[in-house]
C-alpha cells in the first residue's frame, strides 16, 4: 500500500494504492450499488482495476454514466491494470425490486454472468425523533433496509456457489447518534439482515456479509469535516485520530469476496479506525 499525504486535510492519510492482489477474482462480475460516487465509485474502480467487470448503478444516472466514462478511461492508461474489467453505468433506484432485476439482466447481457452483489447505495438524513416525518422515516428504511433485500433477492437469483453479497452497514448500527435514529436503525437493521440471508443463502454456496464503515472521507461526512468542533470531537472517538478513505474500506470489501474468505459468512467487518463511542 502506497500513502500519501493530502495537503487540503494535514494530518490525514491518503491511500492511492491498495496492495493486496487476489487474481481469482479476475474475469468475475460485480454489480456495485451507489456507485456513482463515494465508496460506491471506489468499490467499481478498485474492482475493474483487479479485472472484475462491473455494472455501477445509482439513482443518479447522468453521474453515474460520468464515473464508468472516467474510470474506464483511466483504465487504459493504467500500467497497473494488468487486464482491467469494464464498468458499464445504469440507473436504478434500489427501493424498487424489478429495477435490480434489470441490473442482473444487463451484467448477463454484457458479461453474461454475476458474482458478486454489493448493497452499498444509502441515504443519511438528519431529524430529530420528535420531528421526523412519515416520509423521511420511509425513504431511510426504504432505501437503506429494503433496497438491500431486494438486491439480495435478485442476487440469490442470479449468483451461483462461490458468490457473495456485500452490504453496507455502519458503525452506527451498534451506536446511536442525535437526530440520526431512522439512519442507526436501518444500519442495525441491514447487519440483522446480512445474518438471517446468510443463514438462507449459504444453501446456495452464496456468501453474505456486512461492513460498517466508521467515519470515511465522503459526500456523506462533509456535514462533519466542515465543522471543526464536530471533526474534533469524531476523531476523538477514534484511535487513529483521522477519518478513513474510500479506498481503506475497498481493502476488506477485496478480502470478503476473494476466495481467502470462502468459509466467511454472516459477519460484520468493522472498518472505523478503532472508533469506540461518538
Ligand atoms: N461515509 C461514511 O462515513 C459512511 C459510514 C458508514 C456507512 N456508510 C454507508 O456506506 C454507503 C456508501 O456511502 P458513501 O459515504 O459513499 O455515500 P455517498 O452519499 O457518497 O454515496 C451514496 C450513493 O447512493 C446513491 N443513492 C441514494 N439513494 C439511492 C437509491 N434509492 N437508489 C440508488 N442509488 C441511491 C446516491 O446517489 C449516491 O451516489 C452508504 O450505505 C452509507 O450509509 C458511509
Amino acid at each position: 500500500m502506497t500513502e500519501s499525504s493530502d495537503q487540503t486535510n494535514p494530518g490525514r492519510t491518503v491511500v492511492t494504492q491498495m496492495s493486496a492482489v487476489y487474481p481469482e477474482l479476475a474475469g468475475k462480475v460485480a454489480v456495485v450499488t451507489g456507485a456513482a460516487q463515494g465508496m460506491g465509485a471506489t468499490f467499481a474502480e478498485g474492482l475493474a482495476t483487479r479485472g472484475v467487470h462491473v455494472v455501477g448503478a445509482d439513482i443518479n444516472e447522468e453521474q453515474m454514466l460520468a464515473t464508468a466514462a472516467r474510470i474506464n478511461t483511466d483504465l487504459e492508461s493504467n500500467a497497473l491494470a494488468d487486464k482491467p474489467g469494464r464498468v458499464v453505468g445504469a440507473r436504478v433506484d434500489v427501493t424498487k425490486p424489478d429495477e435490480h432485476e434489470l441490473l442482473a439482466q444487463l451484467a448477463l447481457k454484457e458479461f453474461g454472468r454475476v458474482d458478486f452483489w454489493i448493497n452499498n447505495a444509502g441515504i443519511f438524513p438528519f431529524a430529530l425523533a420528535e420531528e421526523i416525518t412519515p416520509e423521511q422515516i420511509g425513504a431511510t428504511l426504504s432505501v437503506n433496509v429494503e433496497g438491500v433485500l431486494y438486491g439480495a433477492q435478485a442476487a440469490a437469483r442470479h449468483l451461483g456457489p462461490g458468490g457473495a453479497i456485500v452490504n453496507m452497514s455502519s458503525v452506527s448500527a451498534l451506536r446511536v447518534r442525535k437526530g440520526r435514529g431512522a439512519y442507526c436503525t436501518s444500519k442495525a437493521a441491514v447487519a440483522h439482515l446480512t445474518e438471517s440471508l446468510a443463514v438462507e443463502f449459504g444453501d446456495k454456496g452464496i456468501r453474505v456479509n456486512s461492513i460498517a464503515p466508521g467515519y470515511i472521507d465522503t459526500a456523506m461526512t462533509k456535514w462533519v469535516q466542515e465543522d471543526p468542533i464536530a471533526l474534533a470531537s469524531a476523531l476523538d472517538a477514534v484511535p487513529l485520530h483521522r477519518l478513513g478513505s474510500p479506498e481503506e474500506v475497498f481493502g476488506p470489501l477485496l478480502f470478503l469476496l476473494s476466495d481467502s474468505a470462502r468459509y466467511v459468512t454472516g459477519h460484520s467487518i468493522a472498518v472505523d479506525g478503532g472508533s469506540r463511542h461518538v
